[in-house]
């Protein structure tokens, strides 16, 4: 049970203006983040420059104006496509340097990473060009950011388990470097047992495993991800309030939603954040965190998301504030003691003023 931390005290006497500031400057976990999907449109052009590669868009502008998806497929395409300027390890680096930066200047103390192997192997670029730059920016963010990560090897669902099965066998040099395994990709006709000896292997390896479900698929998905996979964290999970036998559920066994409103309205889930049913979900009293998915394309890195969110919705306040900020560092692997010392801080930040000095 979550405990009552100071927000919850002292809910009604932190303003609005006050709880955003908070929400900014508060040490939160991101943990629903695809590392392919930080690649802004300039980072973009300077690796296909980089790489002699020619894109089939003039400028950094046009690219963003392509950026108007309908649904979730209409933005894997572009998402897929460009994916393909990263090739050496230095492109990977680079990438995951600068989302590790930017992540810092949110406040963000613990990312837990996905990366998409198969988009990758199947173009000719290997592990052995990825999985070193990964561990060489985790290691960099720890000393120069004070910032802890791991990496999720996400199957793509709409290949077949065989294909996951055999990306799995591939990354087994690199298990060190990843904490888990997820799964990712178009959702709809591509139920979660699809995968289920995918994460039975997984499991047998000793990796964490969690599974995007409920963003366009049916709350089935949802069970199914618990039942067939053994998902510890649901990413997404909004579609889950569709069926009140199943939030019940999810509420009795604390099962983490990774919730990420800006995606969320830009692929037409909602139809703007105001109609977002986050509020709803706490509500029910699930354990919800908020994220960004894909930043570069979704028009926001994590913070973006908490302040638009909890500026358009009157109902969220402090206290709800408070509680998705312990939820993400409750949610994430990180050890208990870890968790524990970033929950302090979090704490003394919230803080009302008038004990702060005492
Ligand atoms: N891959 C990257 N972003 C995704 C999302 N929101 N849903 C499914 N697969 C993804
Ligand atoms: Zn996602």
């Amino acid at each position: 049970m979550l405990s009552q931390g100071p927000a919850h005290k002292h809910p009604t006497t932190i303003s609005k203006d006050r709880t955003l500031d908070l929400l900014a400057a508060s040490p939160k976990a991101e943990l629903h983040l695809h590392i392919e999907g930080t690649l802004e449109p300039e980072l973009i052009f300077s690796l296909a420059r980089r790489n002699g590669l020619k894109l089939p868009y003039p400028d950094v502008e046009a690219l963003r104006r392509a950026y108007a998806f309908t649904d979730l497929q209409s933005f894997l395409d572009l998402y897929y496509a460009g994916a393909d300027v990263l090739r050496t390890e230095a492109d990977f680096f680079d990438l995951a340097w600068a989302y590790f930066e930017r992540a810092a200047r949110d406040h963000v103390v613990h990312a837990e990473v996905f990366f998409d192997p198969q988009t990758h192997t199947g173009r000719g670029v290997g592990f052995d060009v990825f999985m070193p730059a990964f561990a060489r920016a985790t290691r960099r963010a720890r000393h120069e950011l004070q910032m802890t990560s791991e990496w999720i090897l996400c199957f793509l669902r709409d290949r077949s388990e065989d294909d996951a099965l055999a990306t799995l066998a591939e990354a087994l040099p690199w298990r060190e470097h990843f904490c888990g395994v997820g799964l990712d990709s178009a959702e709809r006709g591509n139920p979660p047992a699809k995968f289920s000896r995918a994460f039975a292997r997984a499991a047998d390896l000793g990796l964490h495993r969690v599974a995007h479900a409920g963003e366009e698929g049916p709350p089935t998905y949802v069970r199914e991800s618990l039942d067939a996979l053994g998902a510890e964290r649901i990413d997404h999970g909004v579609r889950a309030i569709e069926d009140a036998a199943l939030v019940e559920r999810l509420v009795r066994e604390r099962v983490p939603l990774t919730v990420c409103p800006l995606s969320n309205v830009r692929l037409c889930v909602f139809e703007d954040l105001a109609h977002h049913n986050l509020p709803q979900l706490l509500r029910a009293g699930l354990k919800v965190t908020v994220n960004s998915d894909d930043p570069a394309y979704f028009g926001g890195y994590v913070n973006d998301n908490l302040l638009q969110l909890f500026a358009v919705h009157p109902e969220l306040g402090a206290a709800e504030a408070y509680t998705v900020l312990r939820n993400s560092l409750e949610a994430s692997f990180a050890p208990e003691d870890t968790r524990g010392a970033w929950i302090a801080q979090l704490d003394q930040l919230w803080q009302p003023a008038d004990s702060r000095a005492l």
